[in-house]
């Protein structure tokens, strides 16, 4: 069954414990974190402390995806703050071979993240490094924008690149009820939801639909 990863950018952040309790409580495999830095994403959101003081509030897997440049000097920051999964961009930093080997140096599971016209190649000599691979349906920085439909064609390839490494396959970025269907159609594993989720107060009703 795919996987659904709430993203708590859409959450009350005046209330974010009680928000991730919430989602944990209501089905969410993964809790997505969206971390920006106003310098690679046009927008500003939280970092390291933020992710400590939410981790005794779920022990499901913190997914936590990073849209900072750059990223490297960070990383351990967000391992100490108790993230399960660190996603780096690949357009966030020169060396993304050794971002990846500073996330697994940790003991930690290593993510690639893929804005919507970034080519599959960058992929192809880093997949035995990767444990998951975020495809960005969206322009990364804002929740509650539309899904860009040439992203279900990325996932497909990426399926097949994939083979049967076991590699999650996550699509990030306008992911609705609507279109869940044709996603996991095309070889999504994970769907990250921020809209979707928090749109209305029962959470566990909308992460249903989106399975
Ligand atoms: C966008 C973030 C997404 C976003 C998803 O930069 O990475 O995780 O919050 O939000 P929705 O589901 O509303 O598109
Ligand atoms: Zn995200």
């Amino acid at each position: 069954m795919v996987k659904v990863a709430p993203s708590i950018l859409s959450a009350d952040f005046a209330r974010l414990g009680e928000e991730v309790r919430a989602i944990d409580a209501a089905g969410a495999d993964y809790i997505h974190v969206d971390v920006m830095d106003g310098h690679f994403v046009p927008n500003i959101t939280i970092g390291p402390a933020v992710i400590k003081a939410l981790r005794p509030h779920s022990r499901k897997v913190f997914d936590v995806h990073l849209m900072i440049e750059p990223v490297d000097p960070y990383i351990e920051a967000f391992v100490d703050a108790g993230s399960d999964i660190i996603t780096v961009h690949a357009e966030a930093g020169r060396h993304i071979d050794r971002s990846l080997q500073l996330i697994r140096s940790f003991g930690r599971k290593a993510g690639l993240s893929l804005n919507p016209a970034t080519p599959i190649g960058v992929l192809d000599h880093v997949l035995d490094k990767l444990d998951l691979i975020l495809v960005m349906s969206v322009n990364p920085g804002f929740g509650g924008q539309s899904f860009i439909p040439a992203a279900l064609e990325k996932i497909r390839r990426i399926r097949t690149l994939v083979g049967d490494r076991p590699i999650e396959i996550e699509i990030d970025g306008g992911v609705t009820a609507d279109n869940a269907q044709d996603i996991v159609a095309a070889g999504a594993d994970v769907l990250v939801a921020g809209s979707a989720v928090f749109r209305s107060p029962d959470y566990a009703a909308n992460i249903r639909a989106l399975r």
